[in-house]
């Protein structure tokens, strides 16, 4: 069986801010190696040299411009998210969203660094898309779930199943994760029964009173 990942966006949640960002990375560090489940962090950007330097787990960006060095005031140059400490990045997101193009150019400039590449969508058509220009993944998120805490995995398993049939058409190297309402154990098992590689979380588990008891919980049935 291949282990799923599990990627864990801080969003600008108050309770992973600062140096609540390393504090969640440390439970998501100690969960990981209790299972052997990879479980990686986005924290907010300026907080990734913070939980690098004092937790050794995946840390990606939640955005990346497709920029270089040079004039380019108030981008998120990939250079920088790699020295700080990421190993990937997410690009593009309901809550972010980026034109074709941008989405094009985020993922140029990641790859050319060697960076993981998740490119967040919102449908299957966008998946599709998405899942074309070659990332490394793709995570499906329908936006009116986003935050409801009602899983995808229940709630819309086909638009789950239809983006792993989809993306398996157009480049089968690429692998699929959901996410959007997201928090327990049966909603992640459901999302790997769906065909799903991995979930993209979030609140329920930055926002949970205990969010190493939260981790224990999603993966109890992997
Ligand atoms: O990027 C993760 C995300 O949008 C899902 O958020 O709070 O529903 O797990 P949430």
């Amino acid at each position: 069986m291949v282990l799923p990942l599990i990627l864990l966006n801080y969003k600008t949640y108050l309770q992973g801010t600062g140096q609540g960002a390393v504090e969640i990375a440390k439970a998501c560090r100690a969960v990981s190696e209790e299972s052997g489940i990879e479980i990686a962090v986005a924290p907010q950007i300026p907080d990734i040299y913070r939980v690098a330097l004092e937790v050794e787990l995946p840390i990606f960006s939640q955005h990346l411009d497709g920029i270089g060095a040079g004039s380019f005031t108030g981008h998120i140059f990939g250079k920088c998210i790699k020295e700080a400490g990421a190993v990937g990045t997410l690009i593009n997101h309901s809550e972010r969203r980026l034109t074709l193009a941008e989405i094009e150019a985020s993922l140029k400039a990641a790859k050319e660094l060697g960076l993981r590449t998740v490119i967040c969508t919102n449908n299957v058509p966008t998946t599709v898309a998405a899942a074309a220009l070659g990332p490394d993944y793709v995570a499906i998120e329908p936006p009116e779930l986003i935050g409801s805490g009602i899983p995808v995995s229940k709630a819309d398993p086909e638009v789950v199943s239809d983006s792993v049939e989809a993306v398996a058409k157009i480049n089968p190297g690429v692998k699929v994760l959901c996410g959007a309402g997201i928090s327990k154990g049966e909603d992640l098992r459901a999302a790997l029964d769906l065909g799903s590689q991995g979930v993209l979380l979030a609140s329920g588990i930055v926002k949970a009173a205990n969010p190493r008891a939260a981790l224990e919980d999603l993966i109890r049935l992997v």
